[in-house]
């Protein structure tokens, strides 16, 4: 058994990418490992947040969580600010963080490039990242292929502190998954499919209703030639469609090539919308049920005090390795 640990950012509602690419592995690795599963509240201010819609999309993604099968009995479900152990490692972190190396993440680069005003924590955004894993000695952190350069960073923090002050942390390793890792726009194919977007056509929400989600899918960029061929370079769109429809239905990419040789888009399209509306339907339905039910307050409770449990321990163990506050009384 291992010990995994991921998080999700409230920062919209999740798209079909957030659980293509890391939702889903989620559902899997809990039968067989000790999870930690987090909804990551305290990232998401690194940008400017309306305080009344961060309130709507934590409570949502929380039931997006339990909606899309995370089992309560057997994860830890639970939201970052609600255990302050995560950010009192998240400054021990970025006190053996290094500028330079902060500023070198693309994503960074990404979201305060050309901006005014940009928060130091969306700089100081990875060492908290670092802190949330490395709490509970997390073997596995399973993350689509954006959060890479994220998690060799962590692995470097925890390896600095493990060498400059004592051998606390276990050096996390990621899991990143071979098809669905990076699912992009569908009107932009070029770029990442991402639950920020401002073009609502790009990106399928998670509870998107079922007319949207075919409306959107048929919509989608993709070139004249009419041939279902996964090529990334040259046909980015239907590669991506392809991608989409593999990573909902367990098809592979040859597979679904030959299925469709000599029949165009219209068949191909439909049939994408149809295993997207097969995958949401019924997790729109469990959603529903549990938004507004007690069940949801009673999980986020029990996973608040599991997680505070385990994280303070080794909260203690780093703040005595670096050497804070004062040499614990004798009993
Ligand atoms: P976030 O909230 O942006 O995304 C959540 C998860 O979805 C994956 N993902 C994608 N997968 C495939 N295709 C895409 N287009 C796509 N867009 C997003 C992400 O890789 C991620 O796995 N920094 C993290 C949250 C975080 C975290 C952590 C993750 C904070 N602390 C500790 C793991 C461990 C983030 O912003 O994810």
């Amino acid at each position: 058994m291992e010990t995994i640990f991921s998080g999700i950012q409230p920062s919209g509602t999740l798209t079909i990418a957030n659980y293509l690419g890391a939702l889903q592995h989620f559902v899997q690795l809990q039968e067989e490992n000790d999870c930690y599963f987090c909804i990551v509240d305290e990232h998401a201010i690194t940008v400017p947040q309306d305080r009344l819609k961060l309130r709507k999309n934590i409570r949502s993604l929380a039931a997006i969580y339990l909606a899309s099968g995370i089992n309560s009995d057997k994860s830890t479900l639970f939201i970052q600010s609600e255990v302050p152990a995560h950010t009192q490692l998240g400054w021990m972190m970025q006190s053996i963080s290094y500028v330079g190396e902060l500023e070198r993440m693309t994503q960074f680069k990404d979201k305060s490039n050309g901006k005014e005003g940009v928060s130091s924590s969306l700089l100081t955004y990875p060492p908290l990242m670092a802190a949330d894993i490395l709490l509970y000695k997390t073997d596995l952190v399973p993350v689509g292929d954006d959060q890479k350069q994220h998690l060799e960073l962590t692995r470097n923090l925890a390896q600095r502190f493990n060498n400059r002050f004592n051998d606390i942390f276990t050096v996390p390793e990621p899991s990143i998954p071979e098809v669905g890792a990076r699912i992009m726009s569908l009107q932009e194919p070029t770029t990442k499919m991402s639950k920020s977007d401002e073009n609502e056509k790009g990106f399928i929400s998670m509870l998107d209703e079922p007319k949207r989600i075919e409306k959107k899918i048929k919509s989608a960029v993709t070139d004249s030639e009419g041939v279902v061929k996964f090529d990334k370079e040259n046909k980015p769109g239907v590669s991506n469609l392809m991608t989409i429809y593999a990573s909902c239905t367990g098809k592979s990419l040859d597979e679904i090539e030959s299925a469709y040789s000599g029949k165009g888009y219209g068949d191909f399209k439909q049939d994408v919308a149809n295993a997207v509306i097969d995958v949401l339907k019924p997790i729109q339905d469990r959603y529903n049920e549990l938004i507004d039910s007690e069940e949801l307050d009673d999980v986020l409770d029990k996973g608040a005090d599991k997680a505070s449990f385990v994280a303070n321990k080794m909260v203690e163990k780093a703040k005595k390795a670096m050497g804070l506050g004062r040499v614990p009384k004798k009993k």
